[in-house]
Formats: C-alpha cells, structure tokens, sequence
C-alpha cells in the first residue's frame, strides 16, 4: 500500500506524460491507489492501451490520450479535453521523455534537437498549457521528473542539458506562478532505478549491476520509491515546498566510490506494495475510453 493516507486524492484529477510505462506507470499505480482519476498521455496508442487493460480497465478514474508533447497543437488539444472531460487539472506529472546514448562527437544536430525539444520543450509546452488553460486561475501541483545529471551526464550530454534545464525552468516557474497556487517541484531518480523500460533502454545488459558499486545503499532502486517521492510533493505534506529538487538515488550522487569503500549490504532495504486494481463502484459506471 502506498505510504501516504487511503483516499488522499479523493475528487482530485491527475496529468501523467508518459504515464504507462516505467517510473510513469508507478506513478499513476499510487495515484490510482490514492483514490485519484488519472490522465494518461504517450505517442504510442498501443502502450496506453495495454496500461489501461493491466491497471484499470473499463473505468473512469484511468482514461488516455495519445500526444506527442513536442507538439504545442496536441497538447493544447490533450489539456481541453481534459478539462472538457474532468473539468479541472489538480495535478500535472511531467514524466513522458527520452534520449539515446550518444558520445558527444557522434551526435548530429537534428538528434540533439530531438532530445531537447522532448525533454526539456515538451515539459515547457505542458507546464505553460496547463497553466494558461487551468492552473493560472485555480492553482495546482506539478512535478517535473528529471535526471541525475548532477555530475554531467557522459553519452547522455543532451538530455543532461535538457534534465538541468527543467530543473532550472522548476525554480523558475515556482516565484512566476506561486502567486496563482501553484507549486511546482521536481524529482531526478538516479539512473539506479530499475524497470523493464529502462532496461530496454540500454544496450549494456550489466550496467544496472555495475550500478550497484557507486550506490551507497548497495542495491538498485525502485519506480514504486520514485513514484512515493512524487506523491508526497503531490500531497498537502508538501505544501510549503516548491522551486525544490527532490533526489531518490540512495545517495549515489554524493558517492565517490574510489574514496570510500562501502561494503554490501542490505540495511535500508525498498519499501515496496503490490497494487491492486482499484474497485469500480456505482457512482463510477464503466466507460470504456480511450
Ligand atoms: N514520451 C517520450 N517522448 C514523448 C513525446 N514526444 N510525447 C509524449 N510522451 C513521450
């Protein structure tokens, strides 16, 4: 079960990008859990499909759209109907991105440009919409989800740019907006959380295991101990934080394990739950969507 109160977001409406995979689909599992109605949004049909069908099928609280967030017209399309659907955004979880291992020499422009315009443009493009179209009038909550690019981020040079670059656009965004109630954090996993996607992401099979040595808590870490992470910024427990970045990397970015060496061990262990897929009831008819 997640470690925040049953029913917390009760009535309340959530935007997750990326939403039905990875790190994303943890989140929409606790906001799920929570009570929340959740919004998913990807470029691929497919994958909000089977997300739907796995987490919550035939039901209301879980709908989605397809969207490609580098998209200023689909996005202005996804948040309308939203509101059109729900009539209000709470919350507003930027989590959809991407980039491709590159040296920095290899690179060409136009892959540059794609992994900016996803990352660090798509998440302007849906923080702006959101707020003109809803957040501007009514306030709301959104989590930016970044990278651990604090050291630099070697053959991951553009999205390191574009991660930091969120990070900076979050301190940026929580003094224009705090006066409309908004607040606005972000989290940056370390690149030790493992989930299938990620996995798939990488074309080094054993880079999750080697991971391990430069964690000082000596074992991979979760999308679920992301995805708490995010709910408690979501939460009322965090309503005089905002402009803030939120690490969940067992301490591997303050660790150089050339220095110091940390034995193995298993003393701080995930806090792990098994979701179950929430119950519909009458107030809730089915509604197949899409
Ligand atoms: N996830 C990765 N890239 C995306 C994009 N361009 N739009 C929406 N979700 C994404």
């Amino acid at each position: 079960m997640s470690i925040l109160r049953p029913g917390l977001f009760k009535d309340k409406v959530a935007l997750v990008t990326g939403g039905a995979t990875g790190i994303g689909r943890a989140i929409t599992q606790e906001l799920l859990s929570l009570d929340c109605k959740v919004v998913i949004a990807s470029r691929k049909e497919e994958r909000l499909h089977a997300a739907i069908q796995e987490l919550c099928p035939n039901s209301p609280r879980l709908t989605a759209q397809v969207c490609n967030i580098r998209h200023e017209d689909q996005v202005k399309h996804l948040v309308s109907s939203m509101l059109k659907e729900h009539g209000k955004i709470d919350f507003l979880v930027n989590n959809g991105g991407g980039q491709f291992p590159s040296p920095v020499a290899d690179m060409s422009v136009k892959g540059w440009n794609a992994v900016i315009d996803t990352n660090l443009t798509g998440t302007f493009i849906m923080c702006r919409e959101v707020y003109r179209q809803w957040m501007c009038d009514h306030g709301g909550v959104i989590v930016n989800i970044i990278a651990d690019m604090f050291r630099g981020f070697p053959m991951m040079a553009h999205s390191g740019a574009a991660r930091a670059a969120v990070g900076n656009l979050t301190k940026s965004l929580s003094v224009e907006w705090a006066q409309n109630g908004v607040r606005i954090n972000a989290v940056a996993p370390g690149s030790s959380i493992y989930s299938p996607t990620a996995a798939s992401n990488y074309s080094d099979p054993d880079l999750f295991n080697r991971a391990r040595a430069g964690i000082p808590m000596k074992r991979l870490g979760t999308t679920q101990e992301v995805s708490s992470a995010v709910c408690f910024l979501l939460s009322p427990g965090a309503s005089f934080i905002t402009g803030e970045t939120l690490k969940v990397d067992g301490g591997s970015s303050l660790y150089s394990y050339l220095m110091w060496q940390i034995p193995e061990h298993d003393k701080l262990p995930a806090y792990s739950w098994t979701y179950k897929k929430p119950d519909t009831d009458e107030d809730d008819p089915p509604k197949a969507k899409l």
